[in-house]
């Protein structure tokens, strides 16, 4: 619910358990006045603490009043260059080259639904939201600002936005122009960013906010493995079940900053958007510019709490998955099994064999187009080799679908080898400064997605592709970091902009998909998780979590993906041991148990098995079959942390209802005498009481959950074990 108060000038939100609050001043300040468990409607401005600090300089209005200071005050979007020294939210450089900003409340608009944002993600979902739009300008430069916040009551969900406007008679330059800008007044907070490299993406970090400022970001072109545009700023005693909490996520797959700035006031600012490194966007006369959207959810019980907003709202509200509400195919991918080395018989070979336990769809990964024995060749020529593949995609589609199986394809459409005819066609479509050596990734180019012609020239040979056969799944890759970024068809005044409409350009290419294809189901990858992001998953609604497929790593890899992404989203597959990534050895039932807790397949020659290992994955795909409901849509428990060092690793997903759950636990290594463990479960209907695994025995909910459940000595290293409960 969104209430104006026009008189006063103040501003609130509410959402079912919190509220945000925004006034502007007698100075036509725009000043943020709380955001937290839910209050009344009244003016909170009383929270903020008017103090002359030395060295903190007041703006000519104020008069002789040196306690007013945008050093000091919270704003809702920091200005620049006129007194607040902390993290601006917008540095616009005007012909004069100065790069201030003084930003002053214009307006205030409430429309129902949400607003759009052409061209970039955002949550959708009509009624269910309410939007404000407050205006901004900055007098001088004429540069205005319409901050937009969407509300998504029952989700606890407010999302962010900004849009900049050029109202004057020249092009203005564009540094910074971020999507959140939160200052709190309270002090002590803890930092938790999701942090890694390839291969281990998204382990937890959580920091302690120090003075001065913290930050993570990316200027690799990509979201990237390394740090995830999603944090959590906490109080310092929150915990999974307790304690306030604030998650940001920016549903952007590009260079991002986030940063946490705690001030000489002890009190902190976060602030999310666009990195400013190379980044210079021109704003003609008339012009507009949009930031991505930040989504902010506030929890007052814990980091738990918090997660299951986001993965409600991202399941219903950012998702657009073909044929939503049904179960998505159980998948076996041959990449692992065989690399480049495969021919039409392997294949349909691999995929009898995964059919014959349950498996519904068959991806073609890497390797059957162009010239592609390895990965120095071929990018670029989606043609199909018709050594390996004789007849095309047509004829092996047409014998997979005689297993009773989709086809599914990989590809990687952003890129191009130099040993492509593409390259050798049109060199100066793939990034790089005429003049210097290109940079080489895994012995590829990243093509100029920032150029209409190149994204319509691969996107027509895309078609023809998925135009060959019957194909109801992609798998879209991205395999390397963007290096020499400069773009041909830009003037060197605009250079700054090709990160950005690189971005732009992939956004466009995959709505194009949506719009001709909406039956292909898409699932994002980038060397796994290196574009693991909210905005990737308004186009590709289940993303390859990692590269790195070993149970034990993945237990760390989709915990730290947890926090706001939803298991429904988390590529997931069992593979063979030993690990190729980690050489360990997982048993396979452990092996299903963590790749159920995401989209579930396979990724190995299941032919390759032995009888036992096969019959245990035909269980595995049945009780998925039975379960996927509770797991995709019912609520996520973490029970444990799996950076702690706890003897296992435990969650648990609970229907809306709560009659049913299923918890999943991993043992670490094994010692002997282990002492006797009770695991204690979350989320259950403390009145009901539920059978166990079909027990004739039922256990009270309120026992469950107070007292545990105990846990089975294991035998053998990394033992799992997963219950079923429901209630009577
Ligand atoms: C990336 C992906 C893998 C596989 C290979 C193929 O590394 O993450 O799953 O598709 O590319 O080259």
């Amino acid at each position: 619910m969104i209430v104006l108060d026009e008189k006063n000038r103040v501003f609130t939100l509410h959402t079912c358990a919190t509220t945000y609050q925004m006034k502007a001043d007698s100075h036509q300040v725009l000043l943020h006045t709380y955001y937290g468990p839910r209050v009344g409607n009244g003016d909170l401005s009383y929270l903020i603490r008017h103090a002359d600090r030395g060295f903190s300089p007041n703006p000519s209005e104020a008069g002789r009043d040196r306690t007013y200071s945008l050093d000091t005050l919270p704003q809702e979007y920091a200005t620049c260059g006129v007194g607040d020294f902390r993290i601006p939210s917008l540095e616009v450089e005007p012909a004069d080259g100065s790069l201030l900003s003084d930003l002053r409340y214009r307006g205030v608009r409430r429309v129902p639904g949400k607003y759009a944002l052409p061209g970039l993600p955002a949550f959708f979902g009509g009624d269910r939201w309410e939007t404000l739009i407050v205006t901004l300008e900055d007098a001088a430069s004429r540069v205005e600002v319409e901050l937009l916040y969407g509300v998504l009551e029952d989700r606890d969900l407010i999302t962010r936005a900004a849009r900049i406007t050029n109202r004057g008679d020249q092009t203005v330059y564009l540094h910074r122009a971020d999507s959140l800008c939160l200052d709190f007044c309270q002090g002590e907070m803890d930092f938790i960013t999701f942090d890694g490299c390839h291969v281990m993406e998204r382990c937890m970090n959580r920091t302690r906010l120090r003075a001065g400022i913290q930050s993570v970001g990316s200027v690799r072109g990509t979201s990237s493995h390394h740090h995830n545009p999603f944090v959590i700023l906490c109080q310092r005693e929150a915990g999974e079940d307790y304690g306030t909490c604030y998650g940001a996520a920016l549903l952007y797959s590009g260079n991002f900053a986030i940063s946490a700035e705690r001030t000489q006031m002890e009190n902190n600012r976060l602030t999310m958007g666009l990195h400013p490194y190379h980044f210079r966007y021109a704003l003609a006369p008339g012009e507009s510019f949009t930031t991505p959207e930040a989504a902010m959810v506030c929890s007052i019980q814990g980091f738990g709490q918090m997660s299951r907003q986001f993965h409600r709202a991202i399941r219903e509200n950012l998702i657009r998955a073909p044929r939503a509400g049904e179960r998505r195919p159980v998948l076996v991918n041959h990449w692992e099994a065989t690399e480049f080395h495969f021919d039409a018989d392997k294949l349909v070979e691999i995929a009898g064999a995964a059919a014959a336990l349950g498996t519904e769809l068959f991806v073609l990964d890497d390797g059957w187009f162009g010239k592609r024995d390895s990965d120095y060749s071929g990018l670029g020529d989606w043609q199909v080799n018709q050594q390996k593949l004789p007849g095309g995609l047509g004829a092996l589609a047409e014998r997979i679908q005689a297993l009773g199986m989709q086809f599914g394809l990989w590809v990687e459409p952003e890129m191009v080898s130099e040993d492509s005819d593409l390259y050798r066609a049109h060199p100066d479509w793939a990034l790089g400064v005429p003049g210097r050596s290109r940079t080489l990734g895994r012995s590829q180019l990243v093509l100029d997605f920032s150029r209409r012609e190149v994204r319509e020239h691969i996107y027509r040979d895309l078609q023809k592709v998925l135009d060959s056969a019957e194909i109801t799944y992609i798998k879209w890759d991205m395999n390397r970091s963007l290096t020499d970024v400069w773009s041909a068809a830009l003037p060197p005044e605009r250079q700054g902009e090709v990160f950005h409409r690189y971005v732009l350009g992939l956004y466009e290419m995959l709505e194009w998909l949506h719009r001709d294809y909406p039956e292909i189901l898409i699932e994002g990858c980038s060397g796994g998780g290196g574009r693991f992001d909210a905005g990737m998953l308004y186009y590709t609604p289940q993303i390859w979590c990692s590269d790195n497929t070993d149970a034990i790593d993945r237990l760390r890899i989709q915990y730290g993906t947890s926090f706001c992404y939803p298991v429904g989203t988390m590529g997931a597959h069992v593979s063979a041991v030993p690990n190729a990534q980690t050489g360990r050895i997982v048993p396979m039932e452990t092996r299903g148990v963590v790749a159920m807790c995401g989209t579930f397949g396979y990724e190995m020659d299941l032919r390759k098995c032995t009888g036992t290992e096969r019959k245990i994955a035909a269980r595995q795909i049945r009780t998925y079959k039975a379960r996927w409901r509770l797991i995709q849509e019912g609520d996520y428990y973490r029970l444990t942390d799996p950076f702690g060092d706890g003897p296992y690793t435990a969650w648990q997903h609970v229907s809306e209802d709560r009659r049913e759950a299923l918890v999943s636990v991993v043992m670490g290594a094994v010692h002997a005498a282990q002492p006797f463990l009770a695991l204690r479960l979350k989320g259950l209907d403390p009145q009901r009481s539920y059978r166990i695994n079909g027990s004739r025995e039922r256990y009270p909910g309120d026992a469950l959950m107070n007292a545990g459940y105990p846990l089975p000595m294991p035998m053998g290293d990394y033992q799992s074990l997963q219950l079923y409960l429901e209630a009577k």
